[in-house]
């Protein structure tokens, strides 16, 4: 899949961004069967119950779930950070869980593997005692990098992530998101090929979290960096990933690519990343959504079909949006009489390469209506609770 081309200046160094990396069909990081079931107090908790991700080379993966749905188990598995209690991790073609062995230490081989995966933080975990660029080189120190070296590599990625002028600084110097920058930086120290995100954003203000969410775009298409990313926020998927998976209880219950889920009838993750709202006004209506994207957005359909069926439509609510990159709009319009009389017109939608969904719905009592927070669609349970951190 080739990625929309984006031409304007990258804001990490200010030269023209290398836009168009690829995302490749090559798997980059894959789990098994990979259960984690904590033992505590005498309980066992499943955090992770049999979770099989495909993370391909050169993509931005967005995990998604509520709070307790497993997703940080999930991350630290993958980095064999926690031991999985079964099934396997493959990083890059190295199968990690088989290198795990079973001592508590992790031995040569695996640190090694380990070096090519970097790790974000939510709370930067920068050690305070030591500057910025200190903390940087730490991660190189520990690979037994040399000295000059290690300088070198620490003010290039310094650099990379906006902070040239901060080498010396100590992190309680620096506002959140630049010492998400440091935390950026120091995960790139070893050079990853992929970057492990565990809710990177999640302590930053709306504006520090876009300018670090275009950060990791651009890390992703300059350096070619696979990202795996968790996060509760909605929002975090719209912005920067090319694929989601949605975690409930340990599990993934959806995945895919972002123009997959969309196109996906029913999908809990499409609904929740565009929304659409608007009730039927009345009994014998029904009530379609209509998702467009490419072609189909610059077409007049729905004024032929009017024209057409010598009906009159009416639109219900309706938004556009830049999701995963691509322009997408999506209508929710009435027709009148059932769905049994519209069964052609909605085929005509349909030919025309639209995504259509008929909503069911029950009839709106007067004064009943719930406020409808968050934009979601009718009947949508909402998948992450605002706050759920
Ligand atoms: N070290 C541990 N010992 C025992 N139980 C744990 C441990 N870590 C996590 N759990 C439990 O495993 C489940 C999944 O936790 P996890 O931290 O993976 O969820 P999460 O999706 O990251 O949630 P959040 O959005 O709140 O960070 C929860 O029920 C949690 O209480
Ligand atoms: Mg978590």
């Amino acid at each position: 899949m080739r990625l929309p081309v984006r031409n304007d200046e990258c804001p990490v160094h200010g030269g023209p961004r290398v836009a168009h990396s690829t995302v490749t069909e090559t798997p980059v990081i894959t789990t098994s069967g990979l259960t984690k079931v904590y033992e505590s107090r005498g309980r066992q908790v499943t955090a992770l119950d049999g979770v099989d991700l495909h993370v391909r080379e050169g993509e931005v993966y967005g995990v998604i779930g509520q709070s307790g749905a497993g997703k940080s188990s999930l991350i630290r598995c993958v980095n064999l950070l926690e031991r999985p209690t079964s099934g396997t991790v493959t990083v890059d073609g190295v199968d990690l869980t088989a290198l795990a062995g079973r001592s508590r230490r992790a031995g040569k081989d695996l640190r090694q593997a380990r070096s090519r995966i970097g790790m974000v933080f939510q709370h930067f975990n920068l050690l305070s005692s030591r500057t910025v660029k200190d903390n940087i080189e730490l991660p190189l120190e520990i690979l037994g990098v040399p000295g000059a070296e290690r300088s070198r590599r620490a003010l290039e990625l310094l650099d990379l992530v906006g902070l040239a002028d901060k080498a010396k600084a100590y992190p309680g110097q620096l506002s959140g998101g630049q010492k998400q920058r440091v935390g950026i930086a120091r995960a790139l120290a070893g050079n990853p090929k992929v970057l492990l995100s565990d809710e990177a954003t999640s302590a930053l203000d709306p504006e520090t979290t876009r300018s670090i969410l275009q950060l990791l775009r651009d890390l992703n298409r300059q350096l070619g960096l696979t990202v795996l990313l968790i996060t509760h926020e909605m929002d975090v998927v719209k912005t920067i990933c090319d694929s989601a998976a949605l975690m409930q209880r340990g599990r993934i219950v959806e995945s895919g690519t972002v123009s997959e889920l969309l196109a996906t009838p029913g999908s809990q993750l499409a609904a929740e990343l565009f929304p659409v709202s608007g009730h039927s006004t009345g009994p014998d209506r029904t009530v379609v959504d209509v998702t467009f994207h490419g072609e189909a957005a610059t077409q007049p359909v729905i004024s032929q079909l009017s024209r057409t069926y010598n009906i009159d439509i009416s639109i219900l609510g309706a938004a556009m949006d830049t999701v995963g990159g691509r322009q997408i709009g999506r209508m929710r319009i009435e027709l009148p009489g059932r769905y049994e009389d519209n069964v052609v017109p909605v085929g005509f939608l349909r030919e025309q390469g639209l995504q259509v969904e008929v909503v069911e719905e029950e009839p709106e009592q007067p004064g009943t209506r719930e406020p409808q927070e968050h934009g979601a669609a009718a009947g949508t349970p909402l998948l992450v609770e605002e706050g759920a951190k």
